[in-house]
């Protein structure tokens, strides 16, 4: 009988297409997967670390899990593995926390989990793999084992070199590598041929693709050599090809990073149909000082140019983004730089957090002067004005055909189907189940705070 596997994930959307390359790597050696973690030998959790509680749910998840087989009486086979940001950033740290935990892989050790696991079962008592690597491959999968359904991930970049002072990820995820284009196409066109409505390219900063890592020299008219074989190019480059060679429907990508946007992207943007109509440009603050003290590399009203050059776009481009409240030293000046940049930007939808010092980090040393309660009203603040910016903004949608990928059936109602537009809002409407999986030309009718309402045209 097979070994059964549980895994469950946090973060981002690259964590989400990592447990896809995991469940990949487990499958081919002999393990199966269940959604039921009381039947598993292996529960793996795929984790997050970018703010404080996200990390802490490890262990009390660990322990609820725990606490649940116990009372089952299963306690005794599943190993606990963990996998993901705080796999990386914590390592050995891990097996001290927990005594339950016995596998630790970073971001970079995915194609190693079955030499990882064929230790335990040799009877090591623990498997770590926390290496990473300035220019480790990409671990590469089929199109046909996609755990996502409708909507598929596509890796362009991997880790990150801005080095944001508050930011732990290019701890976790290592430097910023390219994947070769030639690899990016190949896998776009496969899921384009497998029935896949839409693609998401995914990086921590996808416009900087090409640009730094292992292939730097290889772009067209910067001079010297690639040292792999493939060609890369700019991101603006990668996405006209990708619109115009995979035959797929519907390409977003996230996240985008204003240092390095640029007007070509709007152009290519500008002249394919399957480009869809939305940009994700985290600002983080609008006050010039904490953008400094972030080390984001843009002033306020470069960052505006950026999005101007968004809005001067033939499409009707829907722009998002992020903002952190309460990073060391933010006054109420430049908290009301943030609200007066989020009223000017008007953004179609904001993630707006409480900072949280991290390790590691540059700012975690800075004199951390604003309080919980301050953090929390300038983060009520913020949301009050986005939604009232929001409806704004979503109201001019009303009585417009909008295309929508049908995702599922809807939570609130079965009568109703749920799925993601062009410029990425949800929306649902009256349908049945079998349009699950297409694409549907609706009507809006209603707006609701974070979603539209529509009906079949
Ligand atoms: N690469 C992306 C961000 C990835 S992390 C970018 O540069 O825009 C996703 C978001 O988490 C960030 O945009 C930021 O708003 C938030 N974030 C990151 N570190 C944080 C911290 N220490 N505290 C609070 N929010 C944080
Ligand atoms: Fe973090 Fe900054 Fe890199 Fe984004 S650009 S992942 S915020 S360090
Ligand atoms: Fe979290 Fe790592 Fe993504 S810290 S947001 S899972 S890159």
């Amino acid at each position: 009988m097979s070994k059964k596997f549980y895994l469950e994930t946090y973060g981002c959307q690259m964590n989400v297409h990592d447990s896809e390359k995991a469940n990949f790597s487990l499958s081919g050696s002999g393990y199966e997967q269940t959604s039921d973690p009381l039947d598993a030998d292996l529960i793996l959790l795929n984790t997050c670390m970018v703010r404080e509680k996200a990390a802490r749910k490890v262990y009390s998840r660990i322990a609820e899990l725990k606490h649940q087989r116990r009372e089952l009486k299963r306690d005794s086979a599943a190993v606990f593995g963990v996998m993901g940001c705080v796999a990386q950033a914590e390592a050995e740290r891990l097996f001290e926390r927990s005594s339950d935990i016995r596998l630790v892989m970073g971001t970079q050790a995915i194609s190693k989990l079955p030499q990882l696991i064929e230790q335990l079962d040799q009877g090591f008592p623990r498997a770590i793999d926390v290496h990473l690597s300035k220019d480790a491959d990409f671990y590469e999968i089929n199109a046909d084992v996609r755990q996502t359904t409708h909507i598929a991930y596509i890796t362009i970049t991997e880790g990150c070199n801005k080095f944001c002072s508050f930011c732990i990820v290019p701890y976790t995820r290592g430097r910023e590598r390219s994947r070769p284009a030639e690899k990016i196409i190949q896998e776009a066109k496969s899921l384009a041929l497998q029935g896949f409505k839409e693609v998401h390219l995914l990086g921590q900063n996808v416009n900087s693709y090409g640009l730094s890592g292992r292939y730097r020299g290889s772009l067209p008219g910067v001079g010297g050599t690639a040292r792999g074989t493939e060609e890369l190019t700019t991101f603006a480059h990668l996405l006209e090809r990708l619109a115009v060679e995979s035959g797929l429907p519907r390409i977003k990508y996230t996240t985008s990073h204003p240092r390095d946007f640029d007007e070509e992207i709007v152009r290519v943007m500008d002249s394919h149909d399957n480009l869809c109509e939305w940009v994700h440009l985290p600002a983080q603050s609008g006050s010039d000082r904490v953008l400094r003290a972030m080390r984001r590399g843009y002033t306020r009203r470069e960052y505006i140019e950026k999005i101007d050059s968004i809005k001067r776009a033939r499409k009707d481009l829907s722009i998002t983004g992020d903002i952190i409240v309460g990073f060391p030293g933010e006054t109420d000046d430049d908290f009301n730089q943030t609200l007066s940049m989020v009223a000017e930007v008007g953004y179609d939808g904001l993630y707006i957090f409480k900072y949280s010092p991290r390790p590691h980090t540059p700012a975690a040393a800075y004199i951390d002067s604003v309080t919980e309660e301050v953090k929390t009203e300038r983060f009520m603040k913020l949301n009050e004005l986005q939604h009232r910016i929001q409806k704004d903004r979503y109201s001019r949608y009303l009585g417009r055909k909008v295309e929508v990928l049908v995702e599922g059936v809807s939570a609130r109602s079965s009568s109703d189907v749920v799925g993601h537009t062009r410029c990425n809002k949800v929306i649902n409407f009256p349908g049945a189940v079998d349009l699950v999986g297409n694409l549907a030309a609706v009507k809006v009718t209603e707006i609701k705070p974070n979603s539209l309402y529509g009906s079949l045209s």
